[in-house]
């Protein structure tokens, strides 16, 4: 299994977006419990969670891009849609297999995998385009 500790490189030091970044891994992390527990609820709970919470996450996301007008704006906010996408399939394979073992990997690869890339990578690029700003 993937583990997704918070550490310093993730930071963007814009405070909003680092505290609902750090919620992120949290209730992913949560995920990752429940399926070692063969939790159904708990994985289903987290799962409803993170569909409404990423959509709220990437609009505060993008609005502060457009505040600060974030030159890769339309290829961020396109990757934020893939992954609420993504969510979304994978609620629906949830429910509808019984094998949660597909969700399982899925959650574990794909989307731990994308929150330490995205946020290590392209969330990056926000805060360090903002860094140069207010230098
Ligand atoms: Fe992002």
């Amino acid at each position: 299994m993937n583990s997704l500790k918070w550490n310093d490189e993730f930071e963007t030091g814009i405070e909003k977006i680092d505290n609902q970044h750090k919620e992120l891994f949290r209730r992913t992390q949560m995920a990752i419990d429940s399926l070692l527990k063969d939790d159904e609820d708990g994985i289903r709970d987290v799962l409803m969670f993170l569909n409404d919470y990423i959509v709220e996450h990437f609009n505060d996301e993008e609005e502060f891009q457009k505040e600060i007008s974030y030159p890769k704006y339309d290829e961020h906010k396109a990757k934020h849609e893939n992954l609420v996408h993504k969510v979304k399939e994978l609620i629906e394979e949830f429910k509808k297999s019984k094998d949660k073992s597909v969700v399982s990997i899925t959650i574990n690869t794909f989307l731990v995998d994308w929150l330490i890339n995205h946020i290590s990578q392209e969330d990056k690029g926000i805060a360090n385009y903002y860094k140069n700003l207010t230098k």
